[in-house]
């Protein structure tokens, strides 16, 4: 355990109990689904407009309870061929899943026509799909859970679709069953820590090498009692939890948390990113060692060295990220295992704030690129204005990836195939790459 940490205002009190907003009267209506919307769910016109229906499918017939925006299935008087039954007990109920009541080749055209239309609104009418690198079942090794204490009773699981209730999800089949695993022991915790006031608690859990990473949002270490610190102590002694941090601050750690990218072990940072599933780790690392030139290679957006740390092996690699944490974590790897890499230095850098420049572009052969969900407008803009030929492009969000794209093929670059990597199992969201080059 670590000692109070100095000077941090509390804010935990003010904001825990979330408001519930007024319901409006629920009506009843028959609806034929048009068409499937961007997060997978039927959509029906009604009344001059449209309302999205979850778990109906296009073609079906559905008697609904609905509000002036969403509908509920009461009934499917007409199933569509493309229903099948769901492998979870818990869908429908969860809101973690979102497409196991399709048939899998539905949800791939769905997947794919969605992915069509974005980027034919950024211009581009040819794309080409490779197929899709699907994650196995119970291959999620990150999740957050929320969880609450109501009258007594701890539930930890996921939120229901667009409400507040927590779904208890004992038999989920896309996590890994460690990370399942670690619901009883945050219901311990929670049940410990939670008070009238601070009913509810959310807790990120990352599967490491050594244990797992927990990240328990709820009340900051500063509003615990003694008794409280100690019973957390004991639970955690008595676990298989490396590091708990309480909003983002150690409470405890056993040994230092690993985590093995490209057989390194990288001492994993508090907050750090990783992959959602080894596997799809693997097939980005495949994906950018089978596009990437021979000669030295920048990683932007560079994380703890998911993918540059494959690369540095073979070739010069200069890798750039904003957390300092995972910098550090980069850092030590280049410093330890210099024998086994053929170069790694790395920089710590805001490439919203400071992308790098033509200028400094120019020292290496091919550039990857992994931004977040906003995309990477400022460090393209820079990418276009220079002499560079050869772009890996690796996304989670479909629409700042087609916004960029279209920036760099209006400054020559030719985009290849798109490689679509599900890890994301059964959700709207999912991951993309591809190569830009130019002559
Ligand atoms: C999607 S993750 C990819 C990390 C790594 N490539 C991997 O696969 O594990 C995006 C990374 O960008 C970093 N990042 C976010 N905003 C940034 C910025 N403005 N400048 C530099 N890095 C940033 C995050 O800290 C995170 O590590």
């Amino acid at each position: 355990m670590t000692g109070k940490p100095k000077n941090r205002k509390s804010h935990s009190l003010r904001r825990r109990v979330p408001k519930r907003r007024a319901q409006a009267p629920l009506r009843e209506a028959l609806l034929m689904i048009d068409r499937l919307g961007s997060k997978g769910d039927g959509v029906a016109p009604l009344d001059g407009g449209e309302i999205i229906v979850p778990g109906a499918l296009p073609g079906e017939e559905v008697r609904v309870s609905h509000n002036a925006q969403r509908g509920r299935v009461e009934e499917v008087l007409r199933a569509s061929p493309e229903r099948v039954d769901a492998i979870c007990v818990h869908y429908g109920a969860c809101g973690g899943c979102q497409t196991q009541h399709m048939r899998a080749e539905a949800v791939a055209a769905w997947r794919q026509q969605s992915l069509e239309d974005v980027f034919a609104r950024a211009g581009f009418t040819d794309i080409r799909f490779l197929p899709v690198l699907t994650s196995p079942l119970a291959s999620r090794r990150r999740a957050r859970f929320s969880a609450e204490r109501v009258k007594g009773k701890v539930m930890v699981g996921f939120n229901q679709r667009s409400r507040h209730e927590i779904v208890d999800i004992p038999d989920c089949v896309v996590l890994h069953k460690d990370v399942l695993a670690a619901r009883e022991l945050i219901a311990s915790m929670v049940d410990l820590l939670a008070r009238p006031e601070v009913p509810r608690f959310s807790a990120l859990v990352t599967l490491l090498e050594n244990g797992l990473d927990i990240d328990l949002v709820g009340r900051e270490e500063d509003s615990l009692s003694l008794a409280q610190r100690e019973g957390l102590g004991a639970l955690l002694a008595d676990s298989n939890v490396v590091r708990l941090t309480l909003e983002g601050q150690l409470f405890f750690q056993k040994e230092v948390p690993l985590i093995s990218l490209a057989g390194f072990l990288v001492p994993f940072p508090a907050g750090g990113f990783l992959q959602a599933s080894r596997e799809a780790e693997m097939a980005l690392q495949d994906y950018v060692l089978e596009n990437c030139g021979g000669g030295p290679a920048l990683d932007l957006y560079a994380g703890c060295g998911t993918l540059a740390l494959p690369l540095a092996k073979t070739r010069a690699v200069h890798g750039v990220e904003i957390a300092g944490g995972a910098v550090d974590a980069l850092a030590f790897v280049a410093k330890h295992h210099r024998s086994r890499l053929k170069q790694l230095t790395v920089q710590a850098r805001n490439l919203e704030q400071e992308p790098l420049r033509p200028e400094e572009l120019a020292k290496y052969e091919t550039i990857i690129l992994d931004p977040p969900r906003g995309g990477a407008a400022a460090q393209i803009r820079e990418i276009a204005a220079s002499a560079m030929r050869h772009v890996i492009y690796i996304s989670c969000n479909p629409k700042t990836f087609a916004r960029d794209a279209k920036v760099l093929h209006a400054a020559g670059f030719v985009m290849g195939a798109v490689q679509l990597v599900d890890q994301f199992r059964f959700s709207a969201h999912i991951e993309l790459a591809a190569c830009f080059n130019r002559g």
